[in-house]
């Protein structure tokens, strides 16, 4: 059997892969300032989430949700504990389309309501719910088109008021930095307007923080860079360091009904000793503070470069924008420098999510690399 082909990929073979850095199979090392699309939060490989891991796996990976599971009573304890949200209630799932799937069908239960308010330029997710609110049509078949989505532009408060009014919006969906869209990011005011709004209409408000959760941001949540309360938030890709999990985080005002949610693997007891895991390495480690101090020295460095038009994002969610395309700088930067980055809809920028202990060794030789590259040359 083949694969099934919809992937276009570099011509590398990671085998191997210990904190920022993953090494192929002819033994050539990269600095990974990519994380994989932002997973690795605590770095690859990290050895207390081995030893966490393989400890669990010998005593039971799985079993169903209709049993007890102490793993996710601890689990959900230290998430509050660390993120600041105690009084919030955890649903378990397993990636961040699916977060945000039940995310929305919850405020569908919760309002009796189904139009959704997105965002131009989001990104959500593939499944049913979360593609059809991602702006890009190329990515919805005709079957996501049933729902009913309305897009706004950021920092377009009276649009949204002029949507929430007309009464039949279940939930407004948002990034508080946009990821695939290109680190775009509403104002404080406009996530304040949106809060306000969403409480006048009473539409549930969904922070999607599958890529800025988990300290990327320089805090827990990128959201409490705005002082604002959302409804539900979504969480995944740092959550596991790779390890396939995801969840929301429901706001006590919304009461659970048996049935209302459920899945088969989602919160089981592997993926529940990685999660435990990563807060705890998060924690001990005082990843959040290192995201402020690398963050901070990197945009001093993206300062000086006169080639780098734009810095965009907050802590290690990071984006540098030039103007030309950047593919080519890209490839350069990957097989002749051997450092990973990411791209993004806006053509004309690099996506840096590097793991959370990424130090600032490693940032000067990403900027060395730049520089090296002569980046007026990718202009032409
Ligand atoms: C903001 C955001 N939400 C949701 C998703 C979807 O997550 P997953 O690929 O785990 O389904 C992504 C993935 O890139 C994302 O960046």
């Amino acid at each position: 059997m083949k694969l099934f082909d919809v992937y276009p990929l570099y011509n590398i073979t990671p085998i191997n892969a210990q904190d920022v850095f993953v090494t192929d199979e002819k033994g050539q090392e990269y600095l990974d300032l990519y994380g994989g699309h932002g997973v690795i939060s605590i770095g690859h490989t990290h050895p207390k989430y081995v030893e966490k891991i393989t400890d669990q796996i010998q005593k039971i990976g799985f079993y169903s949700n209709a049993v007890q599971n102490p793993l996710q009573v601890e689990l959900a304890e230290k998430l509050g504990k660390l993120s600041g949200c105690e009084d919030y209630q955890l649903f378990l799932c397993n990636s961040g389309a699916e977060a945000n799937e039940n995310a929305l069908k919850l405020a569908s239960f919760e309002t009796g309501k189904a139009r959704i308010v997105a965002f131009e330029n989001a990104f959500h997710g593939r499944t049913s719910a979360a593609v059809a609110v991602t702006d890009n049509e190329k990515i919805n078949a005709p079957l996501n088109s049933q729902h009913s989505v309305s897009f706004l532009p950021l920092n377009d408060s009276e649009a949204l008021e002029i949507e929430l009014a007309k009464n039949d919006v279940c939930a407004v969906i948002i990034e508080p930095i946009q990821g695939v869209g290109g680190l775009d990011q509403g104002t404080t005011d406009f996530f304040k307007e949106v809060e306000k709004l969403c409480r006048k209409y009473k539409v549930i408000l969904i922070l999607d923080e599958v890529q800025s959760g988990y300290g990327r941001s320089g805090k827990f949540f990128a959201f409490q860079h705005h002082q604002i309360e959302p409804d539900i938030i979504t969480v995944a890709k740092g959550m596991g360091n790779g390890f396939p999990i995801g969840g929301i985080l429901v706001h006590p005002k919304i009461k659970a009904k048996y049935g209302m949610l459920g899945t088969t693997f989602g919160g089981n007891h592997l993926a529940c000793a990685a999660a435990i895991s990563v807060l705890e390495v998060i924690e001990n480690e005082k990843l959040i503070d290192n995201v402020n101090e690398v963050s901070a020295y990197f945009f001093e460095k993206a300062k000086s470069l006169p080639q780098v038009k734009k810095i965009k994002g907050r802590g290690l969610m990071l984006g540098l924008e030039f103007d030309f395309d950047v593919a080519e700088l890209r490839k350069k930067l990957i097989y002749e420098e051997h450092i990973f980055t990411g791209g993004s809809n806006n053509k004309n920028l690099i996506r840096i999510l590097p793991p959370l202990t990424v130090k600032k060794e490693h940032i000067d030789r990403f900027f060395e690399a730049l520089i090296r590259i002569e980046m007026l040359d990718m202009r032409i």
